[in-house]
């Protein structure tokens, strides 16, 4: 019977493994093509008796329609699998990889923000290399060689040709140019840099009057590593020169950076000092916002800390950029933002800020 046959042959197609490229082909050939069994079996229609043939062959032909679904199918799924990645055997039910976002670091934090203030009363930013040579670092800023001032602030030093030396052989760089003549006053070495205020002479060196700079960066002293001290710390130096320029601009800037910075309460104080580079010289001291005032190991029980040094810049500093110091004069300052970001923050031992460590950086999530 040949209704008998199509339910074999059914069974025998759903039978079938079409997983492969081969098996797919010898199905076709088998049951779909010209000779296969199907066409067989509509041959065989002739033989069925008149009344039964509509429905016999409306089974065939559902056969064939099936036969020929499993087969297409069969065909798509294995083109998907070879277009896949090699690694379509990853498992997306895996937890994901966090994806961790960084945080501005503190010190950049307090760097920006001071750079912020300044920037309002109209300093513009400068920037200087941090392995320097000794007229910017030393000799220009009023340290004659051989002067103790220079022991204050021992340094790494690099003996062999100097920055300049260096910068200005073989380019065509105007600015090595024009920095040649501080090779022939330096003696042949290169350090890394004690204070921002080399800044300043590269600043009057190349730059027209008025001059109005804060300039940020790196330095290095030769230091023990402890709570208040580092080897390598960060200063905001800045300058204005112009004529008539007096201490009173300078300590309005001042007053006016400290009530922006720590709020209008905090007190301020210029203590005399010493600079080789300025002329007079003064430390500036904020209340301590440790301890209020009241006293605490940060500020030595005094109720007072240090922020930074400032002066007016000294006549010898301007001559020896070039600048007429009877017609010009101006104020400097540094100070240290590793010490502003540790008032503002209450931060109580200054290595955290390179130790790099996860709870510290971020708590400052939110700044
Ligand atoms: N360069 C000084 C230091 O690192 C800080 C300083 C003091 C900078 C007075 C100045 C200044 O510009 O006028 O200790």
């Amino acid at each position: 019977m040949l209704q008998d046959s199509i339910a074999g042959l059914d069974a025998e197609i759903n039978a079938q493994e079409l997983a492969t490229a081969a098996q797919l082909d010898a199905f076709r050939i088998a049951y779909l093509g010209r000779k296969g069994r199907l066409a067989d079996l509509f041959d065989q229609l002739k033989t069925v008796p008149a009344e039964q043939k509509r429905a016999v062959g409306q089974q065939l032909n559902a056969l064939k329609q099936a036969a020929q679904a499993r087969h297409d199918d069969a065909q798509q799924a294995l083109a998907a699998t070879a277009a896949q990645p090699a690694d379509a055997g990853y498992d997306y039910t895996l937890p994901p990889v966090p994806h961790a976002l960084g945080t501005r670091h503190p010190l950049s934090l307090v760097r920006e923000e001071m750079l912020r203030i300044f920037g309002r009363i109209g300093f513009a930013v400068a920037e200087g290399p941090e392995i320097e040579d000794d007229w910017h670092n030393f000799t220009a800023l009023n340290f004659p060689e051989n002067h103790p001032a220079r022991d204050m602030q021992d340094t790494f030093f690099i003996m062999g040709e100097s920055v300049n030396e260096r910068m200005s052989e073989g380019t065509n760089d105007p600015d090595a140019s024009a920095q040649n003549h501080s090779f022939t006053h330096s003696p042949i070495h290169s350090l890394l840099r004690t204070h921002t205020s080399t800044v300043q002479v590269r600043v009057m060196e190349t730059e027209p009057l008025p001059i109005r700079r804060v300039m940020p960066g790196r330095v290095y002293r030769n230091e023990a590593i402890s709570a208040r001290a580092h080897m390598m710390f960060h200063q905001v130096e800045g300058i204005f020169i112009d004529e008539g320029v007096s201490f009173a601009d300078l300590k309005q800037t001042v007053y006016y950076f400290v009530n922006e910075m720590f709020g209008a309460d905090t007190n301020i104080r210029f203590r005399p000092s010493f600079f080789p580079f300025t002329e007079p010289s003064a430390e500036i001291d904020i209340t301590c916002l440790i301890c209020k005032g009241k006293g605490c190991n940060i500020c030595k029980y005094s109720g007072w800390v240090e922020i930074g040094g400032c002066g007016m810049v000294d006549p010898n500093v301007l001559e020896n950029s070039g600048i007429d110091s009877e017609k010009y004069s101006g104020y400097a300052w540094g100070m240290g933002i590793e010490r502003i970001a540790m008032l503002k923050y209450q931060i109580k031992d200054l290595r955290l800020f390179t130790e790099n460590d996860m709870r510290f950086l971020r708590q400052f999530e939110a700044v």
